[in-house]
């Protein structure tokens, strides 16, 4: 396969969430499992919308699979969720930041560019990620 010069290897991550499942999980748990999911930032910019919220709870599964650990309440080796954030730019599009052990992983991995892409609707939402190592 033909090589671009520079990279060593891409990654790339999707999940999709189904809305009513995401709503049900919250509800199961208290505020503090909700705290444990997403950033001040995201419960603050996003917490009014259940699908913004979906959305963004998509997007930390699809980093944390580009990434190759999986997310900390899913299996041992996981990283935190409050590890993975997306923001919204002025121009509307999502931008991804990483923390803590999600941070570490990129860098160990040389994951030098990871963007995130969004789309949610009433009853599903969907991320995908996907990162450059240089
Ligand atoms: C951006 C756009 C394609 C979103 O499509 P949609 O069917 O309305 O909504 P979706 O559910 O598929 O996507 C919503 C997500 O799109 C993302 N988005 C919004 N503006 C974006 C942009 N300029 N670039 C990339 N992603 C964007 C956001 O993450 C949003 O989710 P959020 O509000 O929870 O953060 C549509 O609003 C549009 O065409 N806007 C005007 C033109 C534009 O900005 N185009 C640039 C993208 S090619």
């Amino acid at each position: 396969m033909k090589q671009i010069a520079g990279v060593t290897d891409i990654v790339i991550g999707v999940d999709l969430v189904s809305i009513s499942r995401f709503k049900r999980l919250l509800q199961k748990f208290d505020t503090n499992f909700t705290k444990q999911i997403f950033t001040l930032y995201e419960l603050e910019e996003y917490g009014h919308s259940i699908q913004r919220l979906a959305v963004r709870y998509s997007a930390k599964e699809a980093t944390s699979k580009a990434l190759g650990t999986g997310l900390a309440h899913m299996s041992a080796r996981g990283i935190p969720s409050t590890d993975i954030e997306v923001r919204t730019q002025s121009n509307g599009a999502p931008i991804l930041y990483l923390y803590g052990r999600a941070e570490e992983i990129a860098q160990a991995k040389q994951i030098q560019i990871m963007k995130v892409s969004l789309s949610h609707e009433r009853f599903y939402a969907i991320a995908m990620v996907s990162g450059i190592c240089l």
